[in-house]
């Protein structure tokens, strides 16, 4: 099991293991989800599926999982999702696929959050996946300029970068942008997630601190669980 893809489906399929009948689940969004997704599809539990995006919404729908919105079912009990980075106590950088923001509600909705990856995901620091930050498109060059400005109170001197796909800003579900920065290392993650969240014009950011109570890593031997 040494490529990336086969350790995602292992660890999709270890934390559809961890389902019961009845719950409700947080979707994750992102190629390892994805596995989670069907895997749990295929154990037919009657669940409750809450995605974290309309890609997710749109794959649990075909596979016959109930979704419903955020808010609308009783108490997430369990969400699954993937990660860009995985670094010390289970710190995460997440949003490379855009849905940093839904994840992050859903993830802070839920009793119990699983985070899966291959094991190229796992790193000693954050930093090297650059940084997800979601922004309203509303003067968003202005509120980049004052993003650098958060980053260098960080001592991290560099500016982020407008995310595009085919020439054309990307959109979220919520019709927000993205600015990617490509910080190298994070040596605070704490400060700067609140550097980030006190600009005006951010929506949110794609640290996810001491929100993953579990980690299924797929690795060359097998699927090895992690807890912060
Ligand atoms: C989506 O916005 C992300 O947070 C994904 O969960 C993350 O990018 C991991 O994606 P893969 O599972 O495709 O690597």
């Amino acid at each position: 099991m040494s490529d990336p893809d086969s350790q995602k489906r292992a660890a999709g399929e270890a934390a559809a293991a961890l389902v019961e009948r009845g719950m409700v689940v947080g979707l994750g969004t992102g190629s390892t989800a994805a596995w989670f997704v069907r895997a749990l599809a295929a154990r037919k539990l009657n669940v409750i599926g809450v995605p974290t995006s309309q890609a997710t919404a749109d794959l649990a729908d075909s596979l016959g999982i109930r979704v419903a919105n955020l808010g609308e079912t009783k108490a997430i009990d369990l969400t699954v999702d993937g990660a860009d980075e995985i670094g010390p106590g289970l710190s995460l950088i997440k949003g490379g696929g855009a849905a940093l923001l839904r994840e992050k509600l859903v993830w802070e909705a839920s009793a119990r959050c699983v985070v899966i990856a291959d094991a190229a995901k796992r790193v000693p620091t954050l930093g090297k996946f650059p940084l997800p930050i979601e922004v309203v498109a509303f003067g968003h060059k202005s509120t980049a300029d004052r993003i650098c400005d958060a980053l260098a109170e960080c001592d991290i001197g560099i500016a982020p970068i407008l995310r595009r796909k085919d020439g054309e800003p990307v959109r979220t579900d919520g019709g927000n942008l993205i600015y990617d920065a490509a910080c190298g290392r994070i040596e605070e993650p704490a400060a700067l997630a609140a550097a980030l969240k006190s600009v005006t014009g951010v929506v949110d950011h794609g640290l996810f601190l001491d929100l993953a109570d579990l980690a299924l890593i797929g690795t060359a031997d097998g699927v090895v669980e992690f807890e912060p």
